[in-house]
């Protein structure tokens, strides 16, 4: 009998970068073999892997929620949420990167006291470098809380951070 393609199920948010993991998913026609892809483009596109994000896939794949949290949890590759209030992304992805997002990255880094990767000692704000958000055009992109800003400064994502009370 072939194979029908499962259902979609609605992402956990409006966010266009959920286009990018279904794609994925779509790829394997939602067949329980996607999931370790479909998690390393979760991580590749929003830095991390969370709770709705991983129950998305589970439904999405029909897989257990304990195993994708299994899967989620073993490899190091993926990580879950970041310790920060907030989450300030820089895509370092090749289009983002000739526009110059390298350069993004280090005045964040420079201005938050911290590396990519890494948490503001007082907890308000990680700082995270993704590979490509699906947005090529707005390069270079950023992403704060979930809010993609396209051909984005510094300075811009700090006051961002500061309107969302980092
Ligand atoms: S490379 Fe940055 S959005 Fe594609």
């Amino acid at each position: 009998m072939p194979v029908q393609p499962k259902k979609q199920v609605t992402p956990p948010s409006e966010d266009k970068r959920w286009r990018l993991v279904d794609a994925t998913m779509r790829r394997y026609n939602y067949r329980p073999n996607a999931l370790i892809e479909t998690l390393h483009t979760i991580q590749d596109t929003f830095g991390y892997l969370d709770k709705p994000g991983l129950q998305y896939v589970a439904r999405a794949l029909r897989v257990p929620y304990s195993r994708v949290f299994g899967v989620a949890t073993f490899y190091n590759y993926f990580t879950m949420k970041p310790p920060g209030e907030h989450t300030c992304l820089v895509c370092l992805g090749t289009a983002c990167y000739i526009k110059g997002s390298g350069e993004l990255m280090a005045e964040l880094e420079r201005a938050l006291g911290i590396k990519a990767g890494e948490t503001t000692a007082d907890g308000k704000v990680s700082l995270l470098a993704v590979r490509c958000i699906g947005s090529c055009g707005l390069a270079p992109a950023g992403v704060v809380d979930g809010q993609v800003l396209p051909k984005v400064t510094a300075t811009q994502m700090l006051q961002h951070l500061k309107d969302g009370k980092a």
